[in-house]
C-alpha cells in the first residue's frame, strides 16, 4: 500500500459507484484515495473509510490529486468540475493534474465543459461507466476519451487505472475527442432502455386490447423469439423503480439522438414517466403480471 510509484488519486463522490471503484483502486494496489466528505450522512462517511478512502478538503484534492475521478449523478457534473477549477485556480498551483468526468452527461454538455479547462493545468478527460458498480463478478467498462492534443495524457490514465484493476476501454483515432465517450453511454442507453420502454409500451397496449391479447403476446414471443422473452423477464421488473431515472435519461438520449429518433425517445421518456408516477401500481401490477405469464409460458409446453 502507498508505494512511491502509485499516484494519489482523488474519487468524488462515495457514492455506491464512486466507492466501489475506490475500493478495487484500493485493492489493487492505489495509495491514497482522497474524497470529501463535508456535510455526507453516516451512512456514507462509513462507506468510504470502508473502501480505504481519506477525507480531504477541495484545497487538499487540488494540492495532492494527480488524479481526480467525478462519479456523481449527471446533474451534478458540471458544478462539480466548476469546484474543482475553481479550487484549482485559487490554490495557485501549475502542477499538473487530470480530471476524468465518468458521468452519463450528453456530448454537447461535456463540450461545455472542456471551456471551463482551458489554458488551466488541468487535463479534462471523457469518460463513462457503463454496468454496475465492481463487484467480485463483474469490473463495468470505463469507456475514455479525450481532446487530440490530450492523447498522451489519455494513455498515461489508461495504463495507470488499467494496472489499478479498472477495465479502461480508450477511444482514440480519426475524429475523436471529447464528447465521444459521453456518446457511447448515449447510444448504449438507448438501445437498452429504449428497449425496456418498448417492452413496457407493447405490454400495455396488449393489455388495453383484451387479457387475452396479452395472453396471446407471451405466447407468441416465446415462440419466435425466445430470446426477447428471457430480457423482458429479466428487465421490465428491474426497470419499475428506476423508471423515474430512466425518464431523464431518455431526454438526454433525445437531445444526442436529433432529428427523427430524437421523438422516438421523448416518447419513451413520457412512457417511464407514466410508470414513474403510478401513484395506484396499477402500471407495475400489469407490466409484472405480463412478466409472470411470459415466465410460465417459456417453461411450458402446451399451447395456450
Ligand atoms: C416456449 O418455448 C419453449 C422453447 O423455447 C418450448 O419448449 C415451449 O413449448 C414453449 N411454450 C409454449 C407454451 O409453447
Amino acid at each position: 500500500m502507498g508505494s512511491i510509484s502509485t499516484p494519489t488519486l482523488a474519487v468524488l463522490v462515495p457514492g455506491a459507484m464512486g466507492a466501489a471503484i475506490a475500493a478495487r483502486l484500493s485493492v489493487s494496489g492505489a495509495g491514497t484515495i482522497l474524497t470529501n466528505l463535508d456535510g455526507r450522512s453516516e451512512s456514507t462517511i462509513h462507506r468510504a473509510q470502508t473502501s480505504n478512502m481519506q477525507h480531504g478538503s477541495y484545497e487538499d484534492i487540488v494540492q495532492r490529486a494527480s488524479y481526480i475521478f467525478s462519479i456523481v449523478p449527471p446533474q451534478e457534473a458540471l458544478n462539480l468540475a466548476e469546484t474543482i477549477v475553481s479550487a484549482y485556480k485559487s490554490s495557485g498551483s501549475q502542477r499538473p493534474l487530470v480530471f476524468i468526468d465518468c458521468n452519463a452527461v450528453n456530448p454537447e454538455s461535456m463540450k461545455g465543459m472542456q471551456a471551463l479547462f482551458d489554458g488551466i493545468g488541468i487535463t479534462l478527460l471523457d469518460g463513462v461507466i457503463i454496468g454496475t458498480p465492481p463487484s467480485d463478478s463483474f469490473n463495468p467498462g470505463i469507456y475514455v476519451s479525450a481532446d487530440p492534443k490530450d492523447i498522451a495524457a489519455l494513455d498515461d490514465f489508461t495504463r495507470m487505472a488499467s494496472g489499478l484493476g479498472l477495465n479502461v476501454i480508450p477511444l482514440k483515432g480519426e475524429g475523436a475527442g471529447i464528447g465521444d465517450a459521453s456518446a457511447v453511454k448515449m447510444a448504449h442507453s438507448g438501445i437498452v432502455k429504449g428497449t425496456i420502454g418498448l417492452f413496457t409500451t407493447m405490454i400495455l397496449a396488449a393489455n388495453a386490447a383484451s387479457p387475452s391479447t396479452a395472453e396471446g403476446l407471451a405466447h407468441a414471443l416465446n415462440l419466435s423469439q425466445p430470446t426477447l422473452a428471457d430480457l423482458l423477464i429479466r428487465f421490465v421488473p428491474m426497470s419499475i423503480p428506476k423508471a423515474y431515472r430512466f425518464v431523464s435519461e431518455m431526454d438526454e438520449v433525445s437531445s444526442f439522438t436529433g432529428g427523427d429518433g430524437a421523438e422516438i425517445f421523448d416518447r419513451l421518456s413520457k412512457i417511464f414517466g407514466r410508470v414513474a408516477n403510478d401513484d395506484r401500481g396499477d402500471i407495475a401490477d400489469t407490466l409484472l403480471k405480463f412478466v409472470e405469464q411470459a415466465k410460465e409460458v417459456r417453461g411450458r409446453s402446451d399451447a395456450v
